[in-house]
Formats: structure tokens, C-alpha cells, sequence
């Protein structure tokens, strides 16, 4: 949800902020801009609508030069993509890049409007530029205009901004949207998002909330605001980026998207390594005081957006089934606004790849805030990104290392969040004192999982192949029964948001409560069969589908007795235990909706009206 990028240097920092754009770009990729104070006294500033390649054509005609810039790649919120929308907005010497919303935009527009501050975007961070210009304009430094601009704000920000009158500084802030200092030998530099700074360095500051901090070429201070209301200087630890940037490439794949799903083996191996021991997880390497923690807890309520709220879902089956723990599910846009009652015990578990996600960090700071009887006994965040809000502010995180996920469509966080999901089920399992030889079964199992894996992906050739199908279809219906029903949703939310084909997925048990008669031969019906106690009721419903002319495309066990037949094309995925079938039954669903959406010529990667990290309600 837009990407900043800023950087004060001691050489042209150009090539540095369109290279962190790019990195970037996975989210927000509407518009992009750069400024740069080129000498003293002067802005240079190139704005583009699309994508960063866009700008940087732009730039390749009238090149920008300076030591300090900021630069921002756009999701729209406030104002259509267009190039006045696009930031950096400039009000006087002063160029301003924001991620985030600003709620009362409105009052403040007004405000400055019946000051004599003229707009010229749509936008709500051109209020934040007038303010900051309003602040500075009688004189004393640019930090304390930009404390006084941003205490006048509500809603949600990550700004970057310079001044042409002070080349050699640049002055971020951080309130709800994500916001890391890069700390380098060359300079200092600000990023929605550490990719965007690995070329320059591995080493962050991640900046909290109410934090401003003003960085140089030589160094950095940050200021947070005390419990008596003034700003003070503190000290923030610099921390060393984890993951590898080679993983950050294309490689060999034409898009991110089927890179991060082939990569899935080796990512869910990483999520398992050093958490299994010989006949049970190894409870004490989900992180200090998760023993203590699950031992208290008697009921789990996750909560989640989009994918990982599918990955929350499926692990209401193992919990229930294999913990005993009651378990419930809610997408954080519902749960942060409703009074949930808990009972006692009840561990608040949080899932996210970004870690960023507004709403899912909203319904966190939501849960802490209970007192008393009502209160969590704790909060489990199960999180790919170390350092993201989430994993700071929750009492236990347990890392996914997926390693950088850029496709915009979730893949590999997915299946590296059930295999998580998997480890605290089983985690739990022990600590309630659950029969010890189903625990050992499903831990040598979960050893060959990412062998598994590997062979479900040997369908890639195929499904391509399959995809063909899809190509020219309005409308999917995915099926799927108990956890393999939210594989189901997921399949369909894969399909829709990067081929735009319309999909839903039902609980095969519904089909004839409404959504059969949708059912005619236009409509292919994608349903996941694994070998499980739900099986043969699967089956029942497929013949209600073909019986209605419907064309199915099944995944199935090689022995779950599926065969193809006039209307119904079987493709088999690898034998696997049926608790574990959900993370492999993932993949062929995935390939699938890539083959489509490639075969449609469709921008995989970045797919319309999209972008990674929802960073805004
Ligand atoms: C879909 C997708 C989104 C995210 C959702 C939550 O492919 O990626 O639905 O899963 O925006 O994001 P995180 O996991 O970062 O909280």
C-alpha cells in the first residue's frame, strides 16, 4: 500500500531510490515520483502514472541529480491514478512522500484552504506538505515542524520528507504504517520496507510508532515522544536484515508468483527446521515463554486477512482435532469491531505474512486493551517478516521463513503459515497431554513434507496444460470438504485475483443449498478429493455437479477410486496423510490459477487494483 523510499548520500542517490522503488513496486504500482533537492535551493521532482518503469523513462529523458531524495511508488486511496495525485506533493521548498491515510484530511484541506494554501491533487498527503510548510515557514528546524505538522494528524502515516533549503537531511516519521531507517556506510536511508534498502545495507532501525527521525549522511537520531508529551531522544537498536537477498530475483521463472511456489519445498523446511524432534516439536524453539503460554491456553480465536485468514481456517480442523482446543476464526475487518466475548484462557493468535496489515495489527492493539476476566492470556503472531509491527507487539511470534515473498498473490507465506500452524497444533497436543503416538506419526511426516511437496509440483506440465480450459470461462465454482474446504477458498481467491476470472468456493455439502443452480456445462467445477473421512459425501456431490452437465476438474488421492470420465478430468496428487493435505493439496490450486492467469496475459505479479501489505484500512 505504497512504498517510500528516501535517501541522503554523499553521491548522486538517484540510482538508490528508483532501485528501492522497484523493489518496492509489489506495493503499489498505480504512479510513481521522485524529488531531489538538486543545490541548495532547489527541488527537482518527475512524476509518472504506472509503473516505476514509467518514471524511470521519464527520467531517462530529463535526469534528476542530488544527494538527498524521496521517492514513492502509489496505491491509490484518496483521488484517482494520475500524475497531480502522484506523490511527491510540494508545497513551497518542501517535498513530502506519505504512505498511510490521513483521517481528517477533510478538516485540515479546509483549513488550509481558507489559509491560502492552494491544492493542486486530490490526495490527502497534500495536506500534510502545507502543514509542514505552515509549521517551518516563520523559521526553526524542519524536525520541529514536521512534530508540530504531524501531531495535527489522525489517521495513519509513514512520511519521508526533505527541504531544498537543507540538502544533506532527510526527516521520516512513523505513526501505523511501516517505516525502517537503512543504516549505511554511504549514507542513511528510509524504506517502507527493508528490500528496498538491501543494495545499500543490511543493517535497520525499525522505527515505532510516534517515532521521527532525522538521518544524514554521517548519522541519525530519533526521537519519540515521552510520557509527558514532549519528543526526547532514544535509542533504537540497529538490527541486521535476515534474509537472503539472492531469493529477491526473478531467477529463471518468468514471473515471482511461480518462483515463490516452486520455492515451496525448500521454504516449508525452513519453517520446520530446528522446531522438530524425534517423536514431538520442540516446543521450547517456537520462542521463550511458549511453553508457559500454550500450557494456559484453552481456546485459540485467530484472526486474519485474505490468504492467511485461509490458513487460519484450516488450522480450526487441527486444533479442534488433534488439540482439543476450541478454535475461531474472523477476518480482522470484522473482528476489530465487534465486542468478542472470550473466556478465560483464550490465546489471541494473529496470522500474517507482512506483518503490516492494518487491519490484522488493528484487531491486536484491539485484543490488548482487554482487562481483567476478558483479557487474552496472550498473543501468538505466526509472521513472515522479522521486525514487522505484528511480531514486535505480539508476546510470542513464531517466524514462517518463507524468506522475501513478492507476488502480490500469497504462495509460499501460505504454506509455510500451515506448517507453523501445524507446529503450535502439535505444540499444544503435547502440552495437553495428547496420546503421544499420533504426534510422532504426524512429526516423521511432516519431515517428508517438503519432499511431498516437491512431487506435487511434478504436476506443473499438466495443470499448464489444464489451464488451457479456463481460458475463455466468465465464472469457477471450487469444492472441497472439512480442511480441505478453506483449500477450496483459497483455490478460488488464487484464480480470481490474478486471472480475474469470477470464482466462489462452497463446502461441497452446500452445493444443492443454492449454488447448484449455477451448475450448466459453462461452468467448470474445480474440486480437491484427498483420501479423508469425507471422501465418499465428496463423491455424492461431484455427481450432483456432472448429473447437471457441470465439467469438473478433480485433485485427487491416487486412491481415492476417482477416474476420468466424460465431464470429469483426475489429476493426482501425491498420497499424503490427511492432516497435512490441505499444504499440499495448495499447490496444484496455485499452479492453476498461474497457468490461467499467464495463458490470459494478465500481470500476474502485480494484478489490477491490488498491492501487497495492506498497510490501510
Ligand atoms: C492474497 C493475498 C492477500 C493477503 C492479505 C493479508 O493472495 O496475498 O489476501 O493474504 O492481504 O496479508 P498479510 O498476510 O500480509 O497480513
Amino acid at each position: 500500500m505504497c512504498g517510500i523510499v528516501a535517501a541522503v548520500g554523499s553521491d548522486n542517490v538517484l540510482p538508490v531510490l528508483m532501485e528501492g522503488l522497484r523493489r518496492l513496486e509489489y506495493r503499489g504500482y498505480d504512479s510513481a515520483g521522485v524529488a531531489l533537492v538538486e543545490q541548495p535551493g532547489k527541488l527537482g521532482r518527475a512524476r509518472e502514472v504506472g509503473k516505476v518503469a514509467a518514471l524511470e523513462q521519464v527520467l531517462a529523458g530529463v535526469p534528476l541529480v542530488g544527494m538527498t531524495g524521496v521517492a514513492h511508488t502509489r496505491w491509490a486511496t484518496h483521488g484517482q491514478p494520475s500524475q497531480v495525485n502522484a506523490h511527491p506533493h510540494v508545497s513551497g521548498r518542501i517535498a513530502v512522500v506519505h504512505n498511510g491515510i490521513i483521517e481528517n484530511h477533510g478538516a485540515l484541506r479546509a483549513q488550509l484552504e481558507a489559509e491560502g494554501y492552494p491544492f493542486t491533487s486530490e490526495t490527502d498527503t497534500e495536506v500534510v506538505a502545507h502543514l509542514i510548510e505552515r509549521e517551518h515557514r516563520d523559521g526553526g528546524s524542519l524536525v520541529d515542524a514536521v512534530s508540530r505538522a504531524v501531531d495535527l494528524l489522525v489517521g495513519a502515516y509513514a512520511l519521508g520528507v526533505i527541504h531544498a533549503d537543507e540538502p544533506g537531511r532527510v526527516i521520516g516519521a512513523r505513526q501505523g504504517s511501516p517505516l525502517v531507517l537503512g543504516v549505511g556506510d554511504q549514507g542513511h536511508y528510509l524504506g517502507s520496507d527493508p528490500l528496498a534498502l538491501l543494495p545499500v545495507t543490511d543493517r535497520f532501525i525499525y522505527l515505532e510508532d510516534g517515532d521521527l527521525v532525522v538521518a544524514t549522511r554521517g548519522g541519525w537520531e530519533v526521537q519519540a515522544r515521552s510520557t509527558e508529551g514532549d519528543r526526547r531522544l532514544v535509542s533504537r537498536p540497529v538490527v541486521r536484515y535476515e534474509h537472503d537477498d539472492l531469493s529477491v530475483g526473478k531467477g529463471e521463472f518468468d514471473h515471482y508468483m511461480l518462483k515463490e511456489i516452486h520455492e515451496q519445498p525448500v521454504a516449508v523446511a525452513n519453517a520446520l527446521e530446528g522446531r522438530l524432534g524425534d517423536d514431538k516439536v520442540r516446543i521450547e524453539a517456537l520462542g521463550p515463554g511458549a511453553e508457559a503460554l500454550l500450557a494456559a491456553t484453552r481456546q485459540v480465536h485467530i484472526v486474519a486477512c485474505g490468504t492467511s485468514y485461509h490458513a487460519g481456517l484450516v488450522a480450526r480442523y487441527w486444533l479442534e482435532e488433534l488439540a482439543g482446543v476450541p478454535c475461531q476464526v474472523e477476518v480482522a475487518s470484522e473482528y476489530r469491531y465487534r465486542e468478542v466475548v472470550a473466556s478465560p484462557g483464550t490465546l489471541f493468535l494473529t496470522l500474517s505474512q507482512s506483518g503490516e496489515t492494518a487491519d490484522t495489527l488493528a484487531a491486536l492493539r484491539h485484543a490488548c486493551t482487554r482487562q481483567g476476566e476478558a483479557a487474552f492470556i496472550g498473543s501468538l503472531a505466526i509472521c513472515n517478516v522479522p521486525g514487522s509491527s505484528l511480531v514486535r507487539e505480539s508476546d510470542l511470534a513464531v517466524m514462517t521463513h518463507a524468506g522475501p515473498e513478492i507476488g502480490v498473490a500469497s504462495t509460499k507465506a501460505f504454506t509455510t503459515q500451515l506448517a507453523a500452524l501445524m507446529l503450535v497444533t502439535l505444540a499444544l497436543r503435547q502440552v495437553r497431554g495428547g496420546e503421544a503416538g499420533l504426534t510422532a506419526r504426524l512429526v516423521h511426516r511432516l519431515r517428508y513434507l517438503p519432499t511431498l511437496l516437491g512431487d506435487a509440483l511434478a504436476l506443473d506440465a499438466d495443470i499448464a496444460t489444464l489451464a488451457g480450459r479456463f481460458l475463455d470461462r466468465r465464472h469457477t465454482l471450487f469444492l472441497g470438504r472439512g480442511a480441505q474446504m478453506p483449500i477450496a477458498r483459497e483455490g478460488a481467491l488464487k484464480l480470481k485475483e490474478i486471472s480475474y476470472i469470477h470464482a466462489e468456493a462452497y463446502a461441497a455439502g452446500e452445493l444443492k443449498h443454492g449454488p447448484l443452480a449455477l451448475i450448466d456445462a459453462s461452468m467448470p467445477v474445480v474440486a480437491v478429493a484427498p483420501m479423508d473421512g469425507l471422501l465418499e459425501k465428496l463423491k455424492s456431490n461431484l455427481q450432483e455437479v456432472r448429473a447437471r452437465g457441470g465439467e469438473l476438474l478433480v485433485f485427487a488421492d491416487p486412491d481415492a477410486g476417482l477416474h476420468a470420465e466424460a465431464g470429469m478430468t483426475v489429476v493426482c496428487v501425491p498420497a499424503c496423510c490427511r492432516y497435512l493435505a490441505p499444504i499440499v493439496y495448495a499447490l496444484p490450486l496455485q499452479l492453476l490459477a498461474y497457468h490461467v492467469a499467464a495463458a490470459r496475459g494478465t500481470d500476474v505479479d502485480q494484478p489490477r487494483n491490488l498491492a501487497k501489505s495492506v498497510t490501510v484500512e
